[in-house]
């Protein structure tokens, strides 16, 4: 079928249903929902059979609904209205949530329902629902939706008619609703608030007294702080995040976005006055036992070590770049014999953190730290000696961040992960973290028609099927969160235990000794940050402005010719 996907955005939904559907052989062509007579241009243009709406702003117009099917995928459970579902979701505490697929008519939300399904919602942070629970049970409620309008004599129930409606109509939770009383609300109902509004609204509270808005909350159950602190004061800072007593404990805030600025790690939204905190560090890598802020956790079981590093948004700063450094040379020196890079919850990485770039001094400079200090960690990994170097992908990865996971022996994703290792949606950035070696190593050489190539210039996600079948990761593994972390640690424990290990060390280092032999990795790294250094420092400002519209959410004012394959010239509908 032709399907048109209209989106506020390529967002990692969008993403993933763009996969599914052409993986089933349906002829997909996207555009963003700017403005009503762009969305009729390309319905004119494309002339789908189905329209599918996964992440929409605004209502679908008229002139389009009433001539062709268009599915709203929306984040609740059958009969719930309203643009805030998620959000009175989580901060109710559902005990289990929903998505609906229904097709547009006049009444936002309320139209007859194709398809739905439910998933136990786990306490944890919105956009961390949204990217795991919401998108696996939106992605199957969608396939099934598409599959009975294909069937051709499926007739959607109308909500009126559905006797498991347990939904209603809800309003747009304002910040009035999310308003946190520090000396009233515990622990538990004050996570629940900011989890409800991660990443965006984010919660308006205030830090040393100036209004901001907070984001990323982690409990604490160790740290106290000073017996005599009130609720409300902020008690100690640990790397980017900062400990404020609840009325019955301690939790961690690690973003927060001062007005008119950009969201940041807490302490640098808040350089200056954060510094006379008391310092909380870790006293080393292990992973503490009890709740607590720990963004870089080592663990070890089977002859492998496991390190965690749960990096908000998949964004690796320099220092967060150096600190993993540290961590992982560390780890090579355990008596361990594979080490498996386990990345975050939702992300795995996706490379230098554009935010803290943008709110540097110089921009410039920062790019040319980040990009060393990343292509520092991706050296550490790719100079792994004596053990078997492993990146578990439970989250997405994209852009450099693809590329460092690269720098493994062996990349396992979950099924559901997203990959866009790609480079050029930043303005054009070339990239580096010895992408030009890794990738030809893995995918041939970098010509006319090679798999390599394609990779770069098509600028397309992979799904963690797509991405093992065509060799850019070894391996695609169990969906369900749980049974990946029990996969990769048997695997693990099977590499580390298998006859063959020590030959197959062997086998890697002279692999290493050849390669260098032939061309170092240092001229890898210097071919690479000569175009970077164009990029950062030259006349074209392209990734400048790239950056400043992605950190800003500039909206969107047309879809990139490579989505909106109905803009082609030559495209014959
Ligand atoms: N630096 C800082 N923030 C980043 C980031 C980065 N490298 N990559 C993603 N983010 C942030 C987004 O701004 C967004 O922030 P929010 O919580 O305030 O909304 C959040 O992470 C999620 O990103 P989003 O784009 O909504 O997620 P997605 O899953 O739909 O898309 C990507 C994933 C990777 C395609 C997209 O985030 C992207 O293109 N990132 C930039 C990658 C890049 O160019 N890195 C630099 C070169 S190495």
């Amino acid at each position: 079928m032709r399907i048109l996907l209209l989106t506020h955005a390529f967002n990692s939904l969008t993403q993933r249903l763009e996969a599914e559907l052409q993986e089933r052989g349906h002829e997909i062509s996207i555009e963003f929902d700017i403005a009503d007579s762009v969305a009729e241009e390309a319905v004119a243009l494309f002339k789908p059979q189905l329209i599918v709406a996964p992440y929409l702003r605004r209502a679908i117009p008229e002139s389009i609904w009433s001539r062709h099917v268009c599915l709203i995928v929306h984040p609740g459970i059958i009969g719930d209205r309203g643009p805030s579902a998620l959000d009175w979701a989580i901060q109710d505490g559902e005990a289990e949530w929903g998505v609906t697929v229904l097709q547009a008519e006049a009444e936002m939300d309320a139209g007859p329902i194709w398809a739905s399904a439910v998933f136990p919602l786990r306490g944890a942070k919105k956009s961390s629902i949204y990217r795991n629970e919401f998108t696996q049970a939106a992605t199957s409620a969608v396939l099934q939706a598409v599959e009975r309008f294909a069937a051709g004599d499926f007739l959607p129930t109308p909500l009126a008619e559905c006797s498991d409606a347990r939904g209603r109509l809800r309003p747009l939770m304002r910040q009035a609703d999310r308003t946190i009383d520090w000396q009233r609300d515990d622990t538990t109902t004050i996570l629940r608030r900011i989890n409800a509004a991660d990443g965006f609204p984010g919660v308006a509270d205030s830090l040393f007294g100036e209004p901001c808005q907070i984001f990323d909350a982690w409990p604490e159950a160790v740290l106290r702080g000073a017996p005599e602190a009130r609720s409300g004061d902020l008690l100690a800072r640990r790397e980017g995040a900062l400990l404020r007593r609840t009325r019955d404990g301690a939790l961690w805030i690690g973003h927060a976005k001062r007005a008119g600025d950009l969201k940041l790690p807490a302490t640098l939204a808040f350089a200056a006055v954060s510094a006379s905190l008391p310092d909380a560090p870790l006293n080393d890598w292990w992973r503490v036992k009890g709740e607590t802020w720990q963004d870089i956790a080592y663990e070890e079981s089977g002859g492998a070590g496991f390190l965690h590093f749960e990096f908000y948004n998949g964004a690796m700063a320099t220092a967060q770049c150096e600190r993993l450094r540290e961590a992982l040379a560390w780890a090579k020196q355990r008596p361990i014999r594979v080490l498996v890079l386990m990345g975050g919850t939702d992300f795995w990485s996706n490379g230098i953190h554009l935010n803290v770039i943008e709110a540097a001094e110089s921009p410039a400079d920062e790019s040319w730290n980040n990009i060393n200090a990343m292509n520092d960690l991706s050296r550490e990994l790719i100079e792994t000696g004596e053990q078997i170097t492993v990146a578990a992908l439970a989250g997405n990865a994209g852009a450099g961040g693809c590329f460092l996971a690269r720098a493994t022996d062996l990349v396992w994703a979950r099924e559901g992960v997203i990959l866009n290792p790609h480079y050029k949606n930043m303005g054009n950035l070339y990239g580096s973290e010895y992408w030009t070696y890794l990738l030809p190593r893995r995918m041939g050489e970098i010509g006319v028609g090679d798999k390599s190539l394609e990779i770069m210039r098509n600028r397309q996600p992979l799904t963690a099927q797509r991405a093992a079948a065509t060799e850019f990761t070894d391996a695609c593994l169990a969906g369900d969160a749980q049974a990946f972390r029990i996969d990769v640690a048997r695997r693990a424990a099977e590499i580390a235990a298998a006859p063959d290990l020590a030959a197959r060390l062997v086998a890697k280092r002279e692999r290493r000794a050849q390669d260098e032999a032939a061309k170092p990795l240092a001229a890898y790294r210097d071919e690479e940050l000569a175009h970077m250094r164009r990029n950062f420092y030259g006349f074209d400002p392209s990734y400048h402005v790239a950056r400043h519209h992605f950190v800003r959410k500039s909206p969107a004012s047309w879809t990139p010719r490579h989505l909106a394959r109905h803009r082609d010239l030559g495209w014959q509908g």
